[in-house]
């Protein structure tokens, strides 16, 4: 089997096993909100999904995120896409090209640096695994790598898979930079809404930060593919013919969108109440083995890494543990071949039965785990 049609096979498996606990993806899988759910049911009814959407998404959902980040209307836009990805695939297909630079952060998010390459851009990871810099992109570091052939600056804010957020002056010193060089700062703020403090790069860098939106993580939309790309007019302008949603994104998954937005303070109390008792869990169990630790606490993503190198225990055996016990965890070498076998990850917007099952399971899966030659390609 090809690599790709494996990895297609390993996502069906995983889809189709019953009751599995989602702790890889950093995905929701909390009960939908009743107004998401009713939104959905009602757009099937009236049967709206037989025609095409605006190819910039329904006006309101766009007017709706550019609110929700608290931006000016009359300054910024949102481009609706087929989920941030897509968002951040558009991106990279409008500004790079063979000559430039983009440069970003290992460990990071790996596919934008595949659609930056495909363009034909030198693609620049920083590596930020470093205690001692508290597992943060120092300006310093950035400063030493961005150069006037920096089309993109890449950032993911909070990190995934870290869960560090940047402060004010940390942001003000990478926009700084970007615009010295007259870089684009690409920000990624899918995991904004678990953060304690978000500062957003458009605030400081309005002419040249792209701020990119997801639906997946906060409102539990990942598999109706939604999400954003939100910037000035005149970027907006320049990206819309690299979009690959020319025809508009699912109605259906707008109208989700949207719901969710109008009913975003009240169900975040509770995503976040879930999700930080649940991180509050995984530490307490990982703290009980000597060896093992989680060393950003808390994270300001939905989810946690747990270092597992002192154990001399490889991610991907315990990873193949749990996935004979019915949970999906990931291995750190998804995020980072350089730092990958340093830590596994467990993602927090779930039900809190899964994060006890899988602490519960924890001191075992780890003896299982050492016995464990045969380990199946994870991806
Ligand atoms: C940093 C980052 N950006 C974007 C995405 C994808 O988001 P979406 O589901 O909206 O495409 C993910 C998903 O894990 C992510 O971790």
């Amino acid at each position: 089997m090809s690599s790709f049609a494996q990895r297609n096979a390993h996502f069906d498996r995983l889809f189709a096993t019953n009751n599995l606990f989602w702790l890889g993806q950093n995905t929701n899988h909390l009960p939908m909100h009743p107004r998401v759910r009713q939104a959905m049911i009602d757009s099937i009814e009236a049967e709206e999904f037989h025609a095409y959407a605006p190819p910039g998404g329904f006006t309101a959902l766009s007017r709706g995120i550019v609110a929700d980040l608290g931006l000016p209307q009359d300054a910024a836009a949102a481009l609706i896409t087929d989920g941030a990805v897509a968002a951040l695939a558009t991106v990279c297909r409008a500004y790079c090209e063979p000559g430039t630079n983009f440069v970003t952060t290992d460990p990071g998010w790996k596919w934008p640096m595949q659609f930056a390459q495909q363009a034909g851009a030198d693609v620049r990871e920083i590596p930020i695994y470093d205690p001692a810099a508290g597992y943060r992109l120092t300006p310093a570091q950035l400063r030493d790598n961005a150069d006037r052939n920096t089309r993109i600056v890449y950032l993911v804010d909070p990190n995934n898979p870290l869960g560090i957020c940047y402060t004010r002056t940390e942001m003000q010193a990478f926009c700084e930079i970007a615009r010295g060089v007259g870089a684009y700062l690409l920000h990624d703020c899918t995991y904004r809404d678990f953060a304690e403090n978000h500062v957003l790069a458009a605030d400081l860098y309005p002419e040249g930060a792209i701020t990119i939106y997801s639906f997946s993580k906060w409102l539990g939309l990942a598999g109706l593919r939604i999400g954003a790309v939100v910037a000035d007019h005149r970027i907006i302008e320049r990206l819309a013919p690299y979009s690959a949603a020319t025809l508009g994104s699912s109605v259906v998954a707008q109208r989700a969108a949207q719901a969710g937005l109008a009913v975003k303070k009240e169900w975040m109390t509770g995503v976040q109440r879930t999700q930080r008792r649940n991180q509050a869990a995984i530490k307490e169990a990982v703290d009980k083995i000597p060896g093992l630790n989680v060393p950003i606490y808390p994270s300001n993503g939905n989810f946690v890494i747990i270092e597992c190198v002192e154990l001399g225990l490889r991610p991907e055996a315990l990873a193949t543990v749990y996935a004979q016990r019915g949970i999906m965890i990931r291995q750190g070498s998804y995020h980072t071949p350089r730092f990958g076998s340093r830590f596994v990850k467990v993602s927090t917007t779930v039900p809190s039965e899964w994060v006890d099952a899988f602490c519960r399971e924890l001191p075992d899966a780890i003896n299982a785990a050492r016995g464990v030659n045969d380990i199946p390609e994870l991806f």
